[in-house]
């Protein structure tokens, strides 16, 4: 598909999604994770926040995770995680191939064949976690590795 008007103001095709203006959008509410994972608020990260803005909170992503939120010692994996592969799927459901933008760097993962190597969340946003204190197995969610460290019994309620 070839784009004419790709040089119009904002770089948009203009048969991009009508998502965006079909209606105004209220932004999810996602206080009760940010709880724990205030850092994706306090760097602005991109991922998190700009699809929080149009409703799409991190439970629509990651599941109600209920188990997790509640687990003081975070020992419950949430609901949905991602191994590499199935981040882009995850991500071309809403924003498929013929709705991105022409851009040199959407050449391989438009190509399908290099998609195992380049990742959408490689180059959008910062929604990686650097440091760990707890791992699981993305796929089963099974813990499989943490830093021991726990919440002492009473210690968080009264740090309330
Ligand atoms: C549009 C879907 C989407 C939304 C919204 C979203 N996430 Fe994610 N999240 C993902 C994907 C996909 C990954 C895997 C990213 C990767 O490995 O590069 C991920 C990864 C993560 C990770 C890091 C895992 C790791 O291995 O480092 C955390 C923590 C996380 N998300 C928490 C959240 C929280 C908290 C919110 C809401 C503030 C949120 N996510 C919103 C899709 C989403
Ligand atoms: C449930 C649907 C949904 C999923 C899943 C989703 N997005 Fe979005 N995304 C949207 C909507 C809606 C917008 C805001 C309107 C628009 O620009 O299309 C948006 C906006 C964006 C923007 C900003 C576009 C702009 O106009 O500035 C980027 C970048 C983006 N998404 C990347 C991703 C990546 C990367 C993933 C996978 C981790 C992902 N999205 C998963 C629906 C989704
Ligand atoms: C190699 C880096 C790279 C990869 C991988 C990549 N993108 Fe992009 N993407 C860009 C660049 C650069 C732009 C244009 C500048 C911008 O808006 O961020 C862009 C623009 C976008 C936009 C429009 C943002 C806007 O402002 O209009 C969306 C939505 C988007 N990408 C989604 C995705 C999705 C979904 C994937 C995975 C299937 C992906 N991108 C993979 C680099 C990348
Ligand atoms: C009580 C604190 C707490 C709350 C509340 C919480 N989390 Fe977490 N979450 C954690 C901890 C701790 C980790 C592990 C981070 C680390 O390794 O240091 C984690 C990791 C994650 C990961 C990374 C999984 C991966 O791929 O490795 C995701 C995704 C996630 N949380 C989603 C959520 C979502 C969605 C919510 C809200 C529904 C939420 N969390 C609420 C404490 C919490």
């Amino acid at each position: 598909m070839v784009f004419a008007a790709c040089e119009s103001a904002d770089k948009r095709p203009p048969t991009a999604s009508p998502r965006k203006h079909a209606k105004k959008y209220s932004a999810a509410d996602n206080s009760f994770c940010y709880d724990c994972h205030i850092n994706f608020l306090f760097e602005d990260e991109e991922i998190a926040l700009v699809h929080e803005r149009v409703g799409i909170g991190c439970t629509h992503c990651h599941g109600k995770s209920i188990a997790h939120r509640n687990d003081e010692d975070s020992i419950n994996a949430p609901d949905v995680m991602y191994p590499r592969a199935k981040i882009n799927p995850s991500c071309m459901m809403c924003h498929p191939g013929n709705e991105l933008i022409e851009e040199d760097a959407h050449r391989p993962v438009l190509s399908g064949a290099a998609t195992q190597e380049k990742y959408c969340t490689d180059c959008h946003g910062d929604h990686r976690l650097a440091v760990r204190t707890r791992l699981w197995d993305k796929e089963t969610g099974e813990l499989v590795w943490d830093d021991g460290v726990r919440v002492e019994e009473g210690l968080w309620d009264e740090g309330r």
